[in-house]
C-alpha cells in the first residue's frame, strides 16, 4: 500500500480530485468496519495524497450513517499526517454570503450522541485535549491557499455540528446566531475529534451555500440551492486544495496534533487505582 501524506475528505459535490497522477483505488480494511468508499491514492503536483468522498460515490450515506471511525482510521493506515476536509455549510452571519469560504476554528456539538466519535472505550480510557479542535498551522495554510485561489474567505469562526438529516428549525437557527456561531453543518466535528485521537492534523474548507433559515430576505435553505452553489464553487474548492497541498508539502509538523495522545491514555497507569 502506497503511503499518502495528505488526506482530503470531500463533502457534498466533491467526489473526486482531478489532476491526481498515478491514481489507484484502494480498499482499506479497518477494525471499525468499512470506510465510506475506496480511497483514491496518487500524487497531486508530486505530493502523495489520499482522497475519500465522505458520503461515498453517488452520495449514499447520511451524515449520521457515515462510518467516521473507519474513514479516519483508513487515512491513518495510509500514512496520512494531515487531513483537509471540505464541506458545505449554512451561514449564520450576514457577512458570510453563499459562495464564500470559511476556515472554522471552533465547534459546538449539536449531534445526538448516536455517532461513534471515539476510538477509545471497551477497556482503554483516554481523554485527548480538544480546546483547540482544528490544527492551527493547517488552517493558516488553508486560509492562505484560499486567498491565493481568489476566494472570499473568512478566517476562524464557530461551526455548529448538527445531527440532521433535516435542516434546523427557525428557532434553532436564531439560537445559533445568538451564540455568535459562524456556520452550520452536519459532519466536521465528528471527523475533527477522531483525527485528534489519531494524531492527524485536521483543517476545514467550509463552503457557505445558504443562509440557513434566519435571513428575512433570503430563501430558507433547500437541497436545490445548496447543490447549485456547490456546483458553482467546486472548482474553487479544488483550486484551494491544490495551493494548500503545494504549500504544506515538506513542512515539518510543528503543532501539537502529532502528539495528542502523549498524556491522554490513563488505562494501566500505575497512579490510577
Ligand atoms: N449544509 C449546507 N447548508 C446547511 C445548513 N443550512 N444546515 C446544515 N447543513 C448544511
Amino acid at each position: 500500500m502506497t503511503d499518502a501524506v495528505i488526506g482530503v475528505i470531500g463533502g457534498s459535490g466533491l467526489y473526486e480530485m482531478e489532476g491526481m497522477e498515478d491514481v489507484r483505488r484502494v480498499q482499506v480494511e479497518t477494525p471499525f468496519g468499512a470506510p465510506s468508499d475506496e480511497y483514491v491514492t496518487g500524487t497531486l503536483n508530486g505530493v502523495r495524497m489520499a482522497f475519500l468522498p465522505r458520503h461515498g460515490r453517488g452520495h449514499r450515506l447520511l451524515p449520521s450513517e457515515v462510518n467516521y471511525r473507519a474513514n479516519i482510521y483508513g487515512m491513518k493506515k495510509l500514512g496520512v499526517e494531515r487531513i483537509i476536509s471540505v464541506s458545505a455549510v449554512g451561514s449564520l452571519k450576514e457577512m458570510i454570503a453563499p459562495g464564500h469560504i470559511v476556515i472554522p476554528d471552533q465547534f459546538i456539538d449539536r449531534t445526538k450522541g448516536i455517532r461513534k466519535d471515539t476510538f477509545f472505550g471497551e477497556g482503554i480510557v483516554a481523554h485527548v485535549g480538544f480546546a483547540d479542535p482544528v490544527c492551527n498551522d493547517l488552517s493558516e495554510a488553508l486560509y492562505a491557499a484560499a486567498l491565493k485561489a481568489g476566494a472570499v474567505v473568512h478566517k476562524g469562526g464557530t461551526y455548529i455540528c448538527m445531527e440532521g438529516p433535516a435542516f434546523s428549525t427557525r428557532a434553532e437557527s436564531f439560537m445559533y446566531r445568538e451564540r455568535e456561531a459562524a456556520v452550520i453543518g452536519m459532519t466536521n466535528l465528528t471527523e475533527a475529534k477522531l483525527a485528534r485521537e489519531a494524531e492527524i492534523c485536521y483543517g476545514i474548507i467550509a463552503l457557505s451555500t445558504d443562509y440557513d433559515c434566519w435571513h428575512t430576505s433570503h430563501d430558507d435553505v433547500s437541497v436545490e440551492a445548496v447543490v447549485q452553489i456547490i456546483q458553482q464553487n467546486v472548482a474553487m474548492a479544488k483550486e484551494i486544495i491544490r495551493h494548500a497541498v503545494a504549500a504544506i508539502d515538506g513542512r515539518e509538523q510543528n503543532c501539537p496534533c502529532g502528539s495528542a495522545l502523549q498524556y491522554a491514555i490513563i488505562s494501566d497507569r500505575s497512579v490510577i487505582p
